[in-house]
């Protein structure tokens, strides 16, 4: 069964015609061609799907398109301004050089961003705690917390 489902993605609305199963990810990255969100997993291991909804961060491949219709889902492609200008983060992590390869960098940097909103993380090691979620193959934890803190500072 196909379902349709308006999505609004970016200050986007579209419209989809969707399996009720396909996730928020899938519905992202096949149907929108946003593909600056990454499927590591598939499963809520990984964070390299994390996008905004509500400004709260999620795992986009544990939610499915359908229980998002009245959101405001923001991703990677979105952060920058309409004027072209990048996010605080995205700047401070080219600045820090916090990535290598760059596969987890959108979901770092998005929930990045849902954490600057939580507003809890004080210290270095709150950062660390609370990016936990976010895996980096290339163990590049140092320099992202580095540009975590350049921006909260
Ligand atoms: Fe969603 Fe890994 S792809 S947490």
């Amino acid at each position: 069964p196909i379902h349709s489902v308006k999505l609004t993605v970016n200050g986007t609305e579209t419209e989809l015609q969707i399996a009720p199963w396909t996730s928020l990810l899938d519905a992202l990255r096949e149907y929108m061609n946003l593909t600056g969100t990454k499927k590591g997993c598939d499963h809520g291991q990984c964070g390299a799907c994390t996008v905004l909804v509500n400004g709260k961060r999620i795992n986009s491949c544990l939610t499915l398109a359908i229980m998002q219709e009245d959101a405001e889902i923001t991703t990677i492609e979105g952060l920058a301004s309409t004027g072209g200008g990048l996010h605080p983060l995205q700047t401070s992590f080219i600045e820090r050089d916090a990535f290598q390869c760059g596969y987890c960098t959108p979901g770092q940097i998005c929930s990045a961003v849902g954490l600057m909103n939580e507003g809890k993380a004080k210290t270095t090691a709150d950062i660390r705690e609370l990016m936990s979620g976010n895996i980096c193959r290339c163990g590049a934890y140092t320099n992202i917390v580095d540009a975590i803190e350049d921006v909260m500072n």
